[in-house]
């Protein structure tokens, strides 16, 4: 019987692009933009409050993915979820391929695990990443938010597998007023792809991985290994906008994709010095315009209160 801590912990989860171009369900990059929850385990009950992002829309009870991803913690070493109240600010966009599921997700791992005595060796970091790759169904996206930096995401019979390392990048997402489930955006993929489109996606995503490893990035490199033939072309009439603004940066010479699965979209900033607001000028009313680094922590609980 594993006990649990009568405490609160406050956890933090940053938001992530998937994908970057041609790294289809296996890149991602965590950034500095994060939600924060913080959860008390009470005798009984559940009370969820939501501000920011999501408040007055998100479930309020035990279908809210912060709950579901803690549900899993405790369900995986065979432990009764306590009583909860949950505080959730957000500042992830929703519904907008920046990762705000796997931050919930992640976060309630991450929280569950925090609130079980020993939960750190019950549940280590590689079971967290599969439990929460599991429950939100993009390693992509979980593996960035747990652990920062740049990660490559693959898939075992055992479970997620990742690796991460540090990128020092500044970014430009910018974000519709209009979501899109990424159940919504897969379905637009079609089941078989021609060969030469592959092979053409193999390399820039190599080159990709290339290129951010390398501590002299090169904007015209950058610009090669964020092209897509896997994705990104499927979805360009449902997000006809989003594509229109990354056809017209990449003219421009600005490394641009669709964050995710959209629809927003993310744009390097390398080698130049463009303000966020030349940007502005770009997109229309409603669109929002975020400056960010790359997030090199990933997920973490940032304290630990005990009754
Ligand atoms: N790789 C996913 C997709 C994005 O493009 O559908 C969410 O992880």
């Amino acid at each position: 019987m594993v006990d649990v801590l009568h405490a609160t912990v406050q956890v933090t989860a940053p938001a992530t692009s998937a994908n970057l171009g041609p790294g289809f369900d296996s890149l991602g990059i965590a950034w500095t933009m994060a939600d924060c929850v913080t959860v008390t385990a009470v005798a009984s009950g559940l009370v969820i409050d939501v501000s920011g992002e999501g408040a007055g829309a998100l479930p309020d009870d035990a279908s809210h993915l912060v709950v579901r991803g803690m549900a899993a913690a405790f369900a995986a070493v065979g432990a009764q979820l306590p009583g909860l109240r949950l505080h959730c600010r957000n500042t992830i966009p929703q519904g907008r391929g920046l990762g705000s599921s796997a931050a919930a997700v992640v976060s309630g791992v991450l929280a569950g695990r925090a609130l079980l005595e020993h939960g750190e060796q019950l549940i280590d970091d590689a079971a967290a990443l599969s439990l929460a790759a599991q429950l939100e169904g993009h390693a992509d996206n979980v593996a960035a938010c747990l652990l920062g930096g740049l990660t490559v995401a693959w898939a075992t019979e055992s479970g997620v597998r990742a690796v991460r390392q540090d990128v020092d990048l500044r970014a430009v997402l910018l974000v519709p007023p209009q979501v899109m489930a990424t159940s919504a955006s897969r379905e637009l993929l079609p089941e078989l792809v021609p060969h030469r489109d592959a092979v053409r996606n193999v390399g820039r995503a190599a080159l990709l991985v290339a290129t951010l490893n390398n501590p002299v990035l090169s904007r015209e490199s950058l610009l090669a290994a964020t092209q897509d033939w896997l994705h990104q072309p499927y979805r360009a009439f449902a997000m006809p906008e989003s594509f229109a603004l990354v056809a017209e940066l990449r003219a421009f010479g600005v490394p641009a994709v669709l964050s995710g699965s959209g629809p927003s979209v993310l744009a390097f900033l390398v080698g130049v010095d463009d303000p966020p607001g030349s940007f502005r000028s770009l997109v229309t009313e409603g669109w929002r315009v975020h400056e960010v680094l790359v997030d090199p922590s990933g997920a973490r609980v940032l304290r630990t209160l005990r009754e």
